[in-house]
């Protein structure tokens, strides 16, 4: 049986456990770091990259955790390859593995179309970001990040976590209610109410800024994923709460997450001495945070950035059963 890494949702707190506690070893001076002896952990294998949607940090940081550990990568992306012609992404992996690939790292914008994926290609597939599902990785990294600046080694227990922004549109937040939840903590979200989940989620929900983060040890931002809005997943679902969401984002355009937003002010008077201020990127700066309090020592987000190599490291070596 192939391991994927498809989601935390399906994931033990255990198995969560044993992938922080891999990726802690590939951390030094709160920098990713891949020790001599795991130079050529990989060798002679061969990672591919398809990414059917735009990405920075997740693409980037694969691609150098995986050229860390020796193995050799190849990209695919929508440009420039048969999918234009109309061959299915199951295809491409199938005739990537023809090849000779041994993993493959898949972001694209579908949830199910992951599954069909993981059942049946026959090597480990790991979800990269599928539409609005899982973000997996992020969440791994994002809980270490964290663990790691609170100087606990494997717990959350006793933390208040707070994810404010657009919270439905978003995998990140999906994985990282599972993952904190699953670590112990006490979740929160909030956002617009256009921007929050219709199912119920393992969280506490706060209809406003100030309830959401007043107790929060560390409060997460999110962007409006505008590129989600109003999509196939909103639309398919035939209730009068989605038409009312459509028909907002339609007259609209973008939620207004004015009131979300964070900025030295609101650090000041709302938020705890020495809350965390976490945020997956992109940001954009004004928007739902303001560059002084991204920049501010209160700040972890180009940490993330950094430990998202030690995660993907950590990642890669367990699928590929190193
Ligand atoms: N956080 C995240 O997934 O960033 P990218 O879209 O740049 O990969």
């Amino acid at each position: 049986m192939v391991e994927n890494l498809s989601g935390i949702k399906g994931l033990t707190p255990d198995e969560v456990k044993r992938y922080l506690k891999s990726a802690k070893r590939f951390i030094k001076d709160q920098k990713p770091y891949c020790p001599p002896s795991f130079s050529d952990a990989l060798r002679g294998k061969t990672i591919a990259l398809l990414f059917f949607e735009p990405s920075t940090r997740t693409r980037a940081s694969f691609e150098i955790a995986a050229k860390n550990l020796g193995a050799n990568t190849v990209f695919v992306g929508s440009e420039n390859t048969s999918i234009q012609k109309g061959e299915s992404i199951y295809d491409t992996c199938m005739n990537l593995v023809a090849m000779g690939v041994d993993l493959i790292v898949l972001r694209q914008n579908n949830e199910a179309l992951l599954h069909e994926i993981c059942f049946r290609v026959p090597v480990p597939i790991v979800n990269a970001g599928n539409g609005m599902g899982e973000h997996p990785t992020q969440a791994l990294l994002d809980a270490l990040t964290l663990l790691d600046a609170l100087g606990r080694p494997q717990t959350l227990r006793g933390i208040n976590i707070s994810i404010i922004g657009d919270i439905s549109h978003s995998r990140v937040a999906r994985s990282e209610v599972y993952i904190f939840a699953k670590l112990g903590a006490t979740v929160t979200i909030g956002g617009p109410t256009e921007c929050l989940p219709f199912e119920s989620w393992q969280a506490h929900v706060a209809m406003n800024r100030r309830d959401a983060i007043r107790d929060a040890d560390a409060v997460v931002c999110l962007r409006v994923q505008k590129e989600r809005l109003g999509s196939e997943k909103d639309q398919d679902r035939s209730s009068d709460s989605v038409s009312n969401r459509i028909t907002h984002f339609r007259d609209h355009g973008s939620p207004a997450v004015g009131a979300w937003s964070i900025n030295a002010r609101v650090v000041e008077t709302e938020m705890k001495k020495n809350a965390f201020i976490l945020h997956p990127g992109p940001v954009i700066w004004g928007e739902e945070l303001s560059e002084e309090v991204g920049q501010s020592s209160r700040s972890l987000i180009l940490r993330q950035a950094g430990f998202g190599v030690a995660v993907r490291q950590a990642v890669l070596l367990e699928l590929l059963g190193v």
